[in-house]
This record gives structure tokens, C-alpha cells and sequence, in this order.
């Protein structure tokens, strides 16, 4: 059996990051929130161990989400963080009280005693805090080994128990031995071996794919991002041409980015791949629109339309695959969803389809775990990597009303604007760039002669989760190059400009 840590989610902000931290030492962690398992249900899981995460609440509120008790006396590990440190506590007979001098945030010196979760931890060092509450009286059983200054019981264990709680984040980077404490708990505590890896986790996947689709015709929508493509070259080893990929070509894309995904799935993967010109039906549509809200609830439904059309003409198809993967799920707060009439509406498809069966290979897997599996199948970098592009494509890149000319002349000003970056070092420090056509008009001067031209507007940001963005420090030469090649290899451009908001307060699109 693989084994397995289960985070056991009280609505603390670090969730993922605790399981992200597990899975780095290539142990496979679950997070299951607190009051969709039972006790009984993580006997049964054969758990090697179980993390209590951190939460907002406290223990004594009567709506603060608590767990039968009888999980510290089940014989399986438990680390308790934050939140979860006080819930164990005060489970097993601890008092909890709300700090009188302020709360603890932030770096603080904390001094640990020799104990197997603090192995080779200095007595003294710097961890992340952040709480108010904190573990007042021990419960019977436990001994207290650690403190800070304003914190009497900053960690504490029952040894014979194999329990644990810290009341500091071992998971976040500002605990300096934060790695080393998850790794004394997994293969100290938890006896794990460190197995999971993705060569491992795509040998059985299309193991099982291949189980349990055999014969059935299975229908996917390919957009051409990391997620959906990797779940489709996945699915395409598992279960080979009875897997139909439907990518539909709004019009709205990069310059060669359809004819890409149409040769590499098609031509480099054998997929049986249908890519749908739906340009003219797509244009037609946008044509006169200028509201950035009304453009993308267009392209949504007329996305739905085309897939609906592609999906009756195929008929008889009773499963369909999609690229969900964890991060969807655990912020979707869905349980395991294996077997349903569907009425649902994941990445555009039809919110109303029949479909027997729903599969999500990479349901299980963070972002970057997908890459690398999409790496582990041999995937181009260039597909594995990509910068994220969004759903309503270059139609939230043309400010104002939609037309093919406009979209051609964003097109190529955009090639050129990707491949100057592309071609530096400033690769390394833009995690989405890309140019913008405003409905801004301009003069110049051209030869000897006026020109009265369009405007577009070069965009590069710097994040690590896009919903904060820096706007990247672009070197002169670079931003020079690209705006020289722009004016005069772009019929219609007279001038560039480059774009220094970061988000908040602008956003990263511009509609
Ligand atoms: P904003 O503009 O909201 O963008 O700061 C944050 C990130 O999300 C992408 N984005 C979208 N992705 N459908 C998508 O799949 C969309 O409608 C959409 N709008 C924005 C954007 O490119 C950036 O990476």
C-alpha cells in the first residue's frame, strides 16, 4: 500500500503548503477537511501518520471544529500545528488561554529540548509564530519541549503515543529547521520511506486508467495548457485512440499556438485529436462588443456551444477526463467524485452533459507535480512550462471591440515581444508576459511622413501565485529591442508602451 500522511484541515492559510512540504520528501499527503473522515475511516486508510493543520478559530468557541478524541489513542502519529497543537491539547485534557500581553507573530527565538521531533535542532533558534491563543497546562501524558518567550508550551510530546504539537509553523521557510522537524516527524515518527515519486505515480496511473477504462470511449477537452494536456497524453498511454481530445480553436489564440498543440498532440503523440475551427462563429459574436464582463460571458458560452456540437456528433461517449488537479479540489472543498450524472461546469465545458463516469487523473497533484509528470511523458518544455494564458485568450487583450485585424496585429506584436524575452535573461524573472492592443491611437513619424498609428502596451509581471504581482524590472535593452522590432515589422503600430502597475492595484489582464 503507498503510504500516507493525512492533513487533517482545520481552515488554516498553510494547508497546502504542509502537504507540499510532505510530498517534497517524496511521502504522498492528503488533505481531507476535519469533518468529512471519521476516526474509523483513517484506520482504515492505513495512514502512516496524521497532521492537524492550523485554523482561525479557538478551541473554546462553540462553533470551532473539533475531532473525536479517540484519534490520539489509535496508535497513529499525530503532529498538531498551530491551531491543531491547541486542539490536541485541549482534546487530551490541556488548558488553552488567550495570550493578555498581544498575540506572537512573526520571527521569534524559540528554545527546544532534546526530544525525536526536535533530532538534530539546535536548543536555540528562529520559527514563524502566529497566534493568540496558546497551550496553558499540559495535558497528562505530555511534556513540554519548547518555549519562546511570550509562549510556555511552544511544543510538547507524549513520546509513547507518538504525539506532537508545535504551536509554530514548521512548514513556512521562516522556521529555519522547519524542513528538518517535518522530516524528523515522516521518517522518524512515521517510519515512512520517502516512495513517492512521479515516474511511480505515472506507471500507475496508466496502470489503473487502463483498468478501469478498457473498451470505454472517453472524451477530452484540450485547451492546450499544462493541466489538460498532460492529463491527455496520460489518458492516451493508458487507454490509446479510444481517448478523443476535442481542442477547440476560438480564434483568440497566439500566434502559432493552435497549429502547435495540433502537431505535437497529433503528430509527435499519435492523440486522436479533433481541433475545431470555431473562429468566424467566435468573431461573429464578439463583433461591436467592447465590455470586458460581457466579451468573456460570450466566449464561455459559445465555447460550451462548439464542445456540446463536437460531443453529439462523436455520441456514445460515457466518460469524460478532465485536467482538474489538486489545488481545484481542495479549493472546491469537493469530495471524491468518481461516479455521477454530471451536472457540472469545471474549465468552460457544458454545465448540463450525461456522462457515466468522470475521470481526473491529476486530481491528486500540485502544479508543479504536474509538470513534471507532463516532463515524465516527454511533453516539450516549451508546453510543460508555459506561462499561463487565459481562457478567454487574446479577446481580454484587445481593449474594445474584437476585430481579426486588430487580433492579427496583437498577434504578432506579442510573438516578438515573447521571443525578445524568451531569448534574454530575463526569462528567469517574468512569470507571464505578453503584449496588449489598446484602442489608443497616436501620432508619428515615419520616413518623413506622418503616421497616425495604434498603441500597444507591453505587460510583464513577477509572482509566485498571481494573485500578488510585481511588475519585472525588464532591462532598457531589452524593452528597446522589443519596441524598435514592433514598430517597424508591425504594419500599423507607432508606439509601445510598457506597462509599470503591479497587482493590486491593476490586475494582471487588462480586461
Ligand atoms: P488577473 O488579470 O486576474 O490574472 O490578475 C491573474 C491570472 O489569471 C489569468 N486569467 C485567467 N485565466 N481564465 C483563465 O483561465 C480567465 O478568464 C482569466 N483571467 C485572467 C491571468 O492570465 C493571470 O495569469
Amino acid at each position: 500500500m503507498q503510504e500516507k500522511i493525512i492533513v487533517l484541515d482545520f481552515g488554516g492559510q498553510y494547508n497546502q503548503l504542509i502537504a507540499r512540504r510532505v510530498r517534497e520528501q517524496q511521502v504522498y499527503a492528503e488533505i481531507v477537511p476535519y469533518n468529512k473522515i471519521t476516526v474509523e475511516e483513517i484506520k482504515a486508510s492505513g495512514c502512516r501518520g496524521i497532521i492537524f493543520t492550523g485554523g482561525p478559530n479557538s478551541v473554546y468557541e462553540e462553533s470551532s471544529p473539533h475531532f473525536d478524541k479517540e484519534i490520539l489513542n489509535c496508535g497513529i502519529p499525530v503532529l498538531g500545528i498551530c491551531y491543531g497543537h491547541q486542539l490536541m491539547a485541549y482534546m487530551a485534557g490541556g488548558s488553552i488561554k488567550s495570550a493578555e500581553n498581544g498575540s506572537e507573530y512573526g520571527k521569534t527565538e524559540v528554545f527546544t529540548e532534546h526530544c525525536p521531533l526536535f533530532e538534530g535542532v539546535p536548543s536555540e533558534s528562529v520559527c514563524w509564530m502566529s497566534h493568540t491563543d496558546f497551550v496553558s497546562e499540559l495535558p497528562s501524558g505530555f511534556r513540554t519541549v519548547a518555549h519562546t518567550e511570550k509562549c510556555p508550551v511552544a511544543a510538547m510530546s507524549d513520546e509513547s503515543r507518538r504525539l506532537y504539537g508545535v504551536q509554530f509553523h514548521p512548514e513556512v521557510t521562516h522556521t529555519v529547521y522547519g524542513g528538518k522537524i517535518l522530516r524528523n516527524f515522516l521518517f522518524g515518527i512515521c517510519r515512512c520511506k520517502g516512495e513517492w515519486t512521479m515516474d511511480d505515480f505515472v506507471t500507475r496511473s496508466i496502470e489503473k486508467y487502463h483498468a478501469m477504462l478498457c473498451g470505454k470511449k472517453v472524451l477530452l477537452g484540450l485547451s492546450g495548457g499544462v493541466d489538460s494536456s498532460v492529463a491527455a497524453v496520460l489518458l492516451h498511454k493508458a487507454v490509446g485512440r479510444d481517448l478523443v481530445c476535442v481542442f477547440v480553436d476560438h480564434g483568440l489564440l497566439r500566434k502559432g499556438e493552435g497549429d502547435l498543440v495540433e502537431k505535437t498532440f497529433k503528430d509527435r503523440f499519435g492523440l486522436n485529436l479533433i481541433r475545431v475551427d470555431a473562429s468566424d462563429r467566435f468573431l461573429a459574436r464578439l463583433s461591436g462588443v467592447t465590455e470586458p464582463e460581457k466579451k468573456r460571458k460570450i466566449i464561455g458560452e459559445e465555447f460550451i456551444r462548439v464542445f456540446e456540437q463536437e460531443a453529439r456528433k462523436l455520441g456514445n461517449i460515457t466518460v469524460l477526463a478532465q485536467g482538474t488537479i489538486y489545488p481545484d479540489v481542495v479549493e472546491s472543498g469537493r469530495g471524491d467524485s468518481a461516479v455521477i450524472k454530471s451536472h457540472h461546469n469545471v474549465g468552460g465545458l457544458p454545465s448540463v452533459m450525461d456522462f457515466e463516469k468522470i475521470v481526473e487523473p491529476l486530481r491528486d497533484l500540485f502544479k508543479d507535480e504536474v509538470r513534471a509528470v507532463g516532463e515524465k511523458l516527454g511533453i516539450p518544455r516549451e508546453l510543460v512550462w508555459r506561462q499561463p494564458f487565459p481562457g478567454p485568450g487574446l479577446a481580454v487583450r484587445v481593449i474594445g471591440d474584437i476585430t481579426k485585424e486588430k487580433l492579427d496585429i496583437l498577434r504578432e506584436a506579442d510573438a516578438i515581444f515573447r521571443e525578445e524575452v524568451e531569448s534574454s535573461d530575463a526569462r528567469g524573472i517574468a512569470s507571464q508576459y505578453f503584449a496588449v492592443l489598446t484602442d489608443t491611437r497616436s501620432v508619428g513619424v515615419m520616413g518623413d511622413a506622418r503616421t497616425y498609428g495604434k498603441t500597444v502596451v507591453l505587460r510583464s509581471v513577477t509572482t509566485d501565485d498571481f494573485m500578488t504581482a510585481e511588475w519585472t524590472r525588464l532591462p532598457y535593452d531589452l524593452l528597446e529591442r522589443a519596441s524598435n522590432r514592433i514598430t517597424n515589422e508591425v504594419k500599423g503600430v507607432s508606439r509601445v508602451l510598457y506597462d509599470i502597475t503591479s497587482k493590486p492595484p491593476a490586475t494582471v489582464e487588462f480586461e
